[in-house]
């Protein structure tokens, strides 16, 4: 059985105050839960503060990105070795990244070596656009990045890594894929490219999430599908009382109730 995950990525939003204030608001509404994790990725410059706000708690932290060297002269760049101290998680190759900042193939593979190497658990981003989306392409597109990304991974490194499924046409525009689209695309070819990279053993315990304008009132559907293990919130993450929702309301469609 694969754990549920939920994870908010808070993108380029909150102050350090406002990130202290969000994650004191979820401490109060999620701590504790059972059946679920629950991650909050704060921009880098919250996460000294979130952390300290979260010690003892069962929400776990990540960051939105990481270099792969673990030091050097990469003015602006922050690394492995300096993450480790500070959180759990670190989301890799975001869509905003690839599309706004250049990051390939080659530069997503290197940065999940890297985390794996200082024992940080990545949750990696795949997906496609809307143009091949509707050209038919999903599919070999989203299968050739699941392949290039876990390129020369062991299967226990690959083991350590949630994939985000994300089509980009999705995220931030109110129009979230179907549950059954998702779910066909997350079964059909992310675990099915894990599953022919390390067998099905391996795939069957990778965790595989959904993102792409997830709210408190769609985020069942997802959940209710067998092969989607949690969701990765951009948006509705920003707000204690929708991401509590989303949490409360993922885990509810998860257990059939
Ligand atoms: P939205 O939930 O705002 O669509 O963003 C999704 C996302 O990009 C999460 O990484």
């Amino acid at each position: 059985m694969r754990t549920p995950f939920i994870a908010g990525n808070w993108k380029m939003y909150k102050t350090v105050a406002e990130a202290v204030a969000l994650v004191r608001e979820l401490r109060g509404m999620l701590d504790g839960l059972e059946g679920c994790e629950v991650a909050v990725c704060p921009p880098f410059t919250a996460l000294a503060a979130v952390r300290e706000v979260l010690s003892g708690s069962t929400i776990r932290l990540g960051a939105q990105n990481v270099h792969w060297k673990d030091e050097g002269a990469f003015t602006g760049e922050i690394s492995p070795l300096m993450l480790r101290e500070l959180c759990e998680y670190v989301i890799i190759g975001h869509s905003e990244r690839r599309q706004h900042f250049g990051e390939t193939d080659e530069m997503v593979n290197k940065k999940l070596h890297a985390a794996l190497a200082y024992g940080l658990k990545p949750i990696l981003c795949v997906g496609e656009n809307l143009e091949q989306n509707r050209a038919g392409e999903t599919e070999a597109f989203v299968s050739a990045q699941v392949r290039a990304a876990f390129a020369g991974l062991t299967a226990g490194q690959a083991s350590q890594i949630t994939v985000a499924y994300e089509p980009i046409w999705a995220i931030g525009t109110g129009v979230p894929a179907t549950g059954e689209g998702a779910n066909a695309i997350i079964g059909g070819v992310v675990r099915r490219t894990l599953a022919a990279l390390y067998g099905d053993e391996v795939a069957q315990g990778i965790r595989i999430q959904y993102g792409g304008s997830v709210k408190p009132d769609n985020i069942a559907e997802f959940m209710a599908q067998p092969e989607i293990d949690g969701a990765l919130v951009g948006g509705a993450s920003l707000k204690a009382s929708d991401f509590a929702a989303i949490v409360r309301n993922g885990l509810a469609a998860k257990a059939g109730k």
